[in-house]
């Protein structure tokens, strides 16, 4: 007998973790179906009951209109819900390996809640097998129900991109999947309930946990690529970004550019893939030669402004450098595994100082999580080199000119992003 499912007129719907993923998708579903939002962080429950949103995804309006949604940091409350997603984080720790404490605890909070007909949904990123390896024993042990008997699970990974106002939860199609036929055409309604752009139904959840994994991993090792011709294409001074302009012009090119690989996503991600495999004795080759490749990008930047001040004849030790942009990207506030933080280490390593300015982080983030007071307002005049790091708007906006005016006369501007002319530029990738 297979497990019974939520009447849908009785659907109650808890999202454990209201973070970028969490809290759009809590509020998705708190303008149609009763809905709780379940965080740990007391802080960020009560700056959601006021209706703010320290990660900018969602506006006071947006979260007013989720009339449906009310938030807890209070466990105990998830027992009167019978649909639970869980959105928590799944970074890695310091060997680059899967930490899925935030992905254990919050599944034993689901067991705790969940009553017979009850359906725990993952959408948290990780490797094939995950689910029902991980997270299903410990929802089965905490409840003293069985899987698939009577409860269900499913996985339906998330696709959002943080500060993209263009791309959002409901304008992107959903991969669903669940335990049982029954589960996953429960799941894949519910959610087509809420995404404009439509649902694919996969054939199972180690499916749908591999498909989001790869998406990540195909980027990371595309960049990974252009990562690498842009070290050759230096070395042979050719210009990358010409390179890629012509032969972008081929109807199969894809359009990937050099940079830095930061967030908590496609620098992530691979190792979810990498770790599994691994345990199953295949050693991956290309993903992780993909990650070296990225992870030595910042080191590399740093490296080649030193290089470019040196030839002007500037003194490096001593030095004030600019770095303008720490977030991992651009026109968003997001601070989780910023590559620039790379530049700014190997920078130290000649003794040069460093100055950060971000007008979209938090400084108290950028204190808490890695030590760096950013500076408010840099002085006009005062810097032997600036490095463009993130292209924040702001930063495009000042141009060359208003980049430059940061600096003393004749010092180095490299562009990162390649996000001012060429010409108006010492270096780039
Ligand atoms: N941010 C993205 O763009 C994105 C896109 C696709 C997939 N993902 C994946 O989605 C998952 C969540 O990512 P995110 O960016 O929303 O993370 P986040 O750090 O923004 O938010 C996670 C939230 O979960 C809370 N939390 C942690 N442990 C908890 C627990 N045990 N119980 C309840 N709450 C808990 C945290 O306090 C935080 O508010 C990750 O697996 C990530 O890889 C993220």
């Amino acid at each position: 007998m297979t497990a019974p499912l939520p009447d849908k007129n009785e659907i109650r719907i808890a999202v454990i973790g209201l973070g970028y993923v969490g809290l759009p998708l809590a509020a998705a579903f708190g303008r149609k179906y009763p809905t709780l939002g379940f965080d740990i962080d007391a802080t960020r429950v009560a700056e959601l009951r006021r209706h703010h949103d320290q990660t900018l995804e969602m506006t006071e309006a947006e979260l007013q209109a989720a009339d449906q949604l009310s938030c807890t940091d209070d466990a105990a409350a998830l027992a009167g819900c019978n649909v639970f997603i869980v959105t928590v984080p799944t970074p890695i720790d310091g060997y680059k390996r899967p930490d899925l404490r935030p992905l254990e605890s919050a599944s034993r909070t689901v067991g705790k809640a969940i009553r017979r007909g009850g359906v725990a949904i993952f959408e948290s990123t990780v490797y094939p097998g995950a689910t029902e390896e991980v997270c299903v024993p410990i929802i089965e042990r905490e409840s003293g129900l069985s899987f698939n008997t009577d409860f269900s699970a499913g996985y339906s990974p998330e696709r959002i991109n943080p500060g993209d106002k263009e791309h959002r939860l409901e304008t992107i199609l959903k991969v669903t999947s669940g335990s049982t036929p029954e589960a996953a055409d429960f799941i894949d309604a519910l959610y087509a309930s809420i995404i404009h752009a439509g649902t694919h139904k996969a054939s199972s959840i180690r499916v749908a946990e591999a498909a989001k994994v790869i998406e990540n991993t195909q980027r990371d090792v595309n960049i990974a690529l252009i990562n690498e011709l842009s070290l050759i294409f230096h070395r042979l001074g050719i210009d990358t970004h010409e390179v890629l302009e012509a032969a972008g012009t081929k109807w199969n090119f894809l359009p990937f550019r050099p940079g830095l690989v930061g967030g908590h996503c496609i620098g992530v991600d691979p190792y979810y893939l990498t770790h599994k495999a691994q345990e199953i004795g295949y050693h991956p080759e290309v993903i992780l030669a993909g990650r070296r490749i990225n992870d030595s990008m910042g080191a590399h930047v740093a490296q080649r402004v030193v290089k470019l001040m040196q030839q002007r004849g500037l003194r490096t030790a001593g030095a004030k450098v600019l770095l303008l942009g720490l977030a991992f990207k651009e026109n968003c506030p997001d601070l989780r595994n910023t590559r620039v933080t790379d530049i700014i280490d190997e920078l130290a390593t000649y003794n040069v100082e460093v100055d950060v300015h971000d007008p979209w982080v938090a400084p108290a983030q950028a204190r808490h999580e890695y030590d760096i007071d950013p500076v408010a307002q840099p002085a006009a005049g005062q810097y032997d080199a600036i490095v463009l790091a993130v292209a924040h708007r702001e930063f495009v906006a000042l141009g060359a000119d208003g980049v430059r005016a940061f600096g003393k006369p004749g010092a180095v501007l490299f562009d990162v992003k390649r996000a001012l002319p060429r010409a108006s530029v010492d270096g780039c990738l």
